[in-house]
């Protein structure tokens, strides 16, 4: 492998502060940030004036469709998203078919991503009320998923008698999709036939996600257990875990329950239908100042493509969900350059804390012996998002036509560039994940 020197960008270094400089790469990692690096002719060079270089993404949630729904998505069109977005790596939910619930469907999947991933690769192991052996043991996994509410089928694991057996053995980390599902099917009834998208928000209320997030807080309590919450989407819940979060929980946010909220249902109609919610406006904002006090500890897209033909069926038979990898971190990037926060939170947000959380070793920061998953971005063109050049399948996005910077210019996964300037090489593959126990 060719080394490669990045000269000039300005690098975003661990203590957050930025370096112009030069960063070499060889066999795949850092191995030298320097104001200046010197190096042989056998080596490939980037010239980043003028441009930034920030960790690769890390999406610690994302539904990519395969094996079973290729259709609304599959691993190398999601990881064709991902490389354009910045995304390096990412951790994939088990609501595919079959369900990822055991050993055979977590090496199915790994198979499938070794073979069509463009970036790395890691999947959740999905809770039934039967699979606990398969729970305890199933390896590479980054964590148990429990579907608390929202889900139908096997993934569904709403009553407290099946969730606790999940808490109170093991201890490898368990996220939970927190949504009180006995409220939504109660309140499914009581708004029933109302056909306006916007009666959604209404129906999974916010008490709907207190209710989940408090009972979930309580069992991790009980049993000292490792527990991630996942798609925080209301103000009361921010406000709970300001008062109650034990040190060993975590909770994300997304960019859409940041930046969008209920008022979307009147331009872009079920495209802005996802679970949980979009929220009142009034919880944008004390969403962000949870994330900006650290009680919410990082973000995730919940990356969730539909057909538009599926989107198109009317409320209640369109499906919730929306895609995301590919505009999150210029989303983020834009607000910072508002002046929101600053870019070194966003990589905070969007690199650092993920792989802490989910313990992936070596990746996350720029630093020597760390692995060269980087993105080069641009802070200083604003461009809008545009579908025709969406890469997701689903080929819509709830934010089309935003005025976006900080959009990826070079994307490199393992030293190896797989997005430059518009363009993918394909040929590269993603690594699997490893999650330190
Ligand atoms: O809106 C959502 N859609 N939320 C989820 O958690 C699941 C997802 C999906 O898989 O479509």
């Amino acid at each position: 492998m060719t080394p490669l020197l990045i000269r000039h960008p300005r690098i975003l270094l661990p203590d957050g502060e930025f370096l112009l400089g030069d960063i070499l790469i060889e066999q795949g990692q850092i191995v030298q940030i320097a104001p200046e690096i010197t190096v042989s002719s056998a080596t490939n060079i980037i010239d980043a004036t003028g441009l930034t270089l920030l960790p690769g993404v890390i999406d610690p949630q994302v539904h990519f469709r395969e094996p079973g729904l290729e259709y609304k998505e599959d691993l190398f069109t999601a990881s064709c998203a991902c490389a354009k977005g910045g995304v390096t790596s990412f951790l994939e939910m088990p609501n595919t078919r079959p369900l990822t619930t055991t050993q055979a469907a977590i090496d199915q999947k790994l198979h499938l991503a070794s073979q069509k991933c463009l970036v790395n690769y890691g999947f959740f192991i999905g809770a039934t009320a039967e699979n606990l052996p398969d729970l305890l043991t199933a390896n590479p996994v980054c964590g148990i998923k429990i579907f608390m509410g929202s889900s139908h089928g096997a993934l569904l694991v709403s009553q407290a008698a099946q969730i606790e057996p999940i808490f109170a053995q093991g201890d490898r980390l368990i996220a939970v999709h927190a949504e009180d599902q006995a409220r939504i099917l109660q309140r499914r009834q009581e708004f029933a036939g109302i056909t306006d998208p916007a009666i959604h928000s209404q129906i999974q209320d916010e008490i709907v996600a207190l209710n989940a997030t408090k009972l979930a807080v309580k069992l991790s309590r009980k049993y000292q257990r490792r527990l991630h919450i996942l798609h925080l989407s209301t103000g009361i819940e921010a406000q709970f875990l300001r008062e109650n979060k034990p040190s060993w929980v975590t909770a994300e946010v997304t960019p859409q329950h940041l930046l969008l909220n209920t008022e979307a249902y009147e331009k872009i109609g079920t495209l802005a239908q996802m679970n949980p919610p979009l929220r009142s406006p009034d919880n944008n904002q004390i969403l962000w100042q949870a994330l900006l006090d650290g009680v919410i500890d990082f973000i995730a897209t919940d990356h969730a493509p539909h057909t538009l033909e599926e989107k198109a069926k009317g409320y209640p038979n369109s499906p919730s969900g929306m895609p995301g990898v590919e505009t999150s971190l210029p989303l983020m990037l834009t607000q910072a350059m508002a002046g929101k926060c600053s870019v070194s939170q966003v990589s905070h947000w969007m690199s650092t804390k993920p792989a802490e959380a989910y313990k992936i070793p070596n990746k996350g920061l720029i630093k020597p012996g760390y692995d060269a998953d980087l993105v080069l971005v641009d802070l200083d063109n604003y461009c809008p998002v545009l579908r025709e050049e969406l890469q997701t399948k689903c080929a819509w996005t709830p934010f089309e036509g935003w005025n976006l910077t900080g959009w990826p210019v070079i994307t490199i996964v393992g030293g190896n560039i797989v997005y430059e300037r518009g363009k993918l090489n394909t040929e590269i593959r993603g690594k699997a994940l490893r999650f330190v126990q």
